[in-house]
């Protein structure tokens, strides 16, 4: 474990700015920064940075935090990773205590892992190179096949020894335990309890996960004979999940990021052949069927995805499903396809790296359109099959989340398949209903905030439907807390209020009301225990809240001023300009406010009782109460009516 003072001497030092600017160009825009968010696609910068407060918002896809998130969602570090990350960036010495026991070994553990793999990567890489067997065989097989030294070096590739146990003798020489080549799958134990090597007189190829740690292995028999496995790989183990690694990914994501496009090929070889012809930007899902995970990981990186294919229609058709997928993560799908019998790396070193590198260029098609040829082409001129074409073609459309795009390949397709864009259109719109039905009936509504993104309410009123159909209370709530957290520390002196810290004054009005959101809750709660506690919460306090959902409303409410949209204040009559200004009335507004809502819906609650109950004296009582009721809810809007005025 980081102990405190390091973990704070990060956090003081790892400017958010910086941080976030070594990835991102940073434009100043008022007072906070702004630019392309790195965790989605986007043309028009909603990613905001604020210097103040220490933290990013997207306000596109809803991501924020402080510098320490920032890293690990971006470098996909864990917790204490990020923070050694930084801690290297700003030259301060990490200092760790030991936490629990369980804590230590579990990490230990992990570690041991990681450690015993680097190991095997090392000696399967020194028998390649140093061992007359490892050079006659291996190295000769990759020299054979066209790989540069270079090429077998930067990927680390090795070779592991015809022998019953050479890895694990050599591992357990080197005080390497048992237990942890077993765990990664490295050694096998068999019946007679002895551990023998998994991979034997094959070719290596280690698997990096994405800071460049070894994980596990994929094995290449020399053997042309059909009954022996081509592949042996490493099975699953804590530190490697087969459904998120892409192998290559560590090598590639920097040219990922740079030309905004991920290849994806199939094989190991193919990722080798594909950087040899110098381009860089690849990764291959390995035999596996492509996760949504994967697509997730890429996704994390560009937003656009070409995928490389043999020529070999069967394999085509079968993965055409799969590709889906891409389309419904958003990401925009290209496809190259290689001549009948060609493969990425057969291709490659047939053409030579320079004419692979313009085939690539020259051959990129649109999935969609070339989905819709290759069934066209199947189909003929059958036109029921023409039809079936039809629904599937436009079932891939109706699975892209932006509707410009999706406008874009209806008319491209319109030409494609002769029909008329308006019946694809329609074909397009039942899908899509059907869909929605499906989704809303499955999934109970969820409260749209906070990662609500609020730069829409900016633009049309459809945004501001959806903030009407919220949850009754939730904005208003939300607006209480936004409040605490901006100005609780701002000491005032109102009318008869002398001195008093707005936290204070906003929790001594809010002893009467009951909050309905569940989270906005939780921070009033937290708040009012501090104060009775004698402390005063920042809105810092919030941010860094262990509780994700907490931590990550407080920093969506605090990059206001976007939280509440000025359509939004003007639609609702709300009076407030620039809060900073007449800030008594932002103050007894948002409270007031909520109070009317609440109020507001006590009255409904009792009409509804007084109009379904029968006996007449009940119903005396609670005419009665309503009178009294309508009565607060005509002071509160007097009240509000004289804010508003001033
Ligand atoms: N694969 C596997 N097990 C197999 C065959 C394939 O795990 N028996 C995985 C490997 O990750 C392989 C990928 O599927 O890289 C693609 O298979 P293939 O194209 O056959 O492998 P290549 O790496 O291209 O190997 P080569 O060109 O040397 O035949
Ligand atoms: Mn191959």
């Amino acid at each position: 474990m980081i102990n405190r003072e390091t973990i704070d001497k990060i956090m003081e030092t790892a400017r958010i700015e910086e941080v976030v600017g070594d990835f991102v160009h940073l434009k100043k825009r008022g007072t906070s920064l702004i630019g392309n968010c790195p965790f989605h696609g986007e043309k028009t910068p909603s990613f905001h940075v604020s210097v103040s407060k220490g933290i990013y918002k997207c306000f596109g896809c809803g991501k924020g935090g402080d510098s320490v998130r920032f890293v690990m969602e971006h470098e996909k570090y864990s917790y204490p990773e990020a923070l050694k990350f930084l801690a290297q960036k700003y030259n301060i010495e990490v200092e760790e205590t030991v936490e629990t026991v369980q804590d230590v070994e579990a990490q230990n553990a992990r570690e041991s892992l990681y450690i015993v793999s680097q190991f095997a990567g090392n000696f399967f890489e020194d028998q390649l190179w140093n061992t007359p067997e490892g050079k006659a065989i291996g190295l000769s097989y990759f020299k054979e096949r066209g790989f540069r030294e270079d090429i077998i070096k930067k990927f680390n590739l090795g070779y592991s020894p015809d022998f019953w146990d050479a890895l694990t003798q050599d591992a357990v020489k080197n005080k390497h335990a048992e237990e942890y080549l077993e765990k990664t799958g490295l050694a096998i134990r068999n019946d007679k309890g002895k551990l023998y090597d998994r991979f034997r007189g094959r070719v290596m190829f280690p698997i990096h996960n994405f800071t460049g740690r070894i994980i596990g292995f994929g094995g290449r028999t020399l053997k042309t004979d059909k009954n022996v496995p081509k592949y042996v790989n490493s099975p699953e183990s804590d530190i490697y999940h087969k459904s998120n690694v892409l192998y290559g990914l560590f090598h590639a994501k920097k040219a990922i990021r740079d030309t905004d496009n991920c290849y994806l090929v199939e094989g190991y070889a193919d990722v080798l052949a594909v950087h040899q012809a110098h381009i860089e930007n690849v990764v291959a899902s390995s035999g596996t069927s492509l996760t949504i995970e994967q697509i997730r990981l890429i996704g994390r990186f560009t937003q656009n995805v070409t995928i490389l294919y043999d020529g070999d229609a069967a394999g085509i058709k079968a993965s055409l499903r799969g590709l889906d997928m891409i389309l419904e993560e958003g990401l925009n799908v290209k496809v190259v396809s290689f001549p009948t019998g060609d493969d990425p790396d057969s291709y490659m070193h047939k053409v030579g790296a320079g004419a692979f590198k313009s085939y690539i260029e020259d051959n990129r098609q649109d999935f969609i359109l070339y989905k819709a040829n290759i069934l066209l082409a199947e189909a003929g001129k059958d036109p029921i099959k023409r039809a079936g074409i039809i629904r599937d073609i436009v079932e891939s459309i109706a699975k892209i989340p932006d509707n410009i795009k999706a406008s874009v390949f209806i008319r491209e397709c319109s030409r494609l398949l002769e029909v008329e864009e308006r019946i694809l259109l329609s074909e397009l719109n039942t899908m899509r209903a059907a869909k929605l039905k499906k989704s809303s009936t499955s999934s109970a509504r969820q409260p749209q905030h906070p990662d609500l993104p609020p730069d829409n309410l900016f633009a049309d009123d459809e945004a501001v439907v959806t903030m009407e159909t919220m949850p009754d209370d939730e904005l208003q709530e939300q607006e209480i807390v936004r409040l605490l957290l901006a100005f609780g520390h701002e000491l005032v002196s109102w009318d008869k209020i002398d001195n008093m810290y707005i936290g204070s004054f906003i929790m001594q009005n809010l002893t009467d009301v009951t909050f309905e959101n569940t989270l906005c809750k939780k921070i009033i709660d937290h708040y009012r225990i501090e104060i009775e506690n004698g402390q005063l919460p920042t809105a810092n306090h919030f941010i860094k809240s262990e509780d994700r959902a907490i931590a990550d409303l407080a920093i969506t409410l605090s990059t206001s001023p976007y939280t509440l949209s000025e359509n939004w204040y003007n639609k609702h009559n709300i009076y407030v300009r620039d809060e900073t200004v007449n800030l008594k009335a932002t103050i007894l507004g948002g409270l007031y406010h909520l109070k009317k809502r609440k109020v507001d819906r006590i009255l409904l609650d009792l009409l509804k009782e007084i109009k379904s109950e029968n006996d007449a004296t009940n119903q005396e009582i609670l005419m009665q109460r309503y009178a009294f009721i309508k009565n607060v809810e005509k002071e509160i809007s007097k009240f509000l009516g004289s804010v508003i005025v001033k």
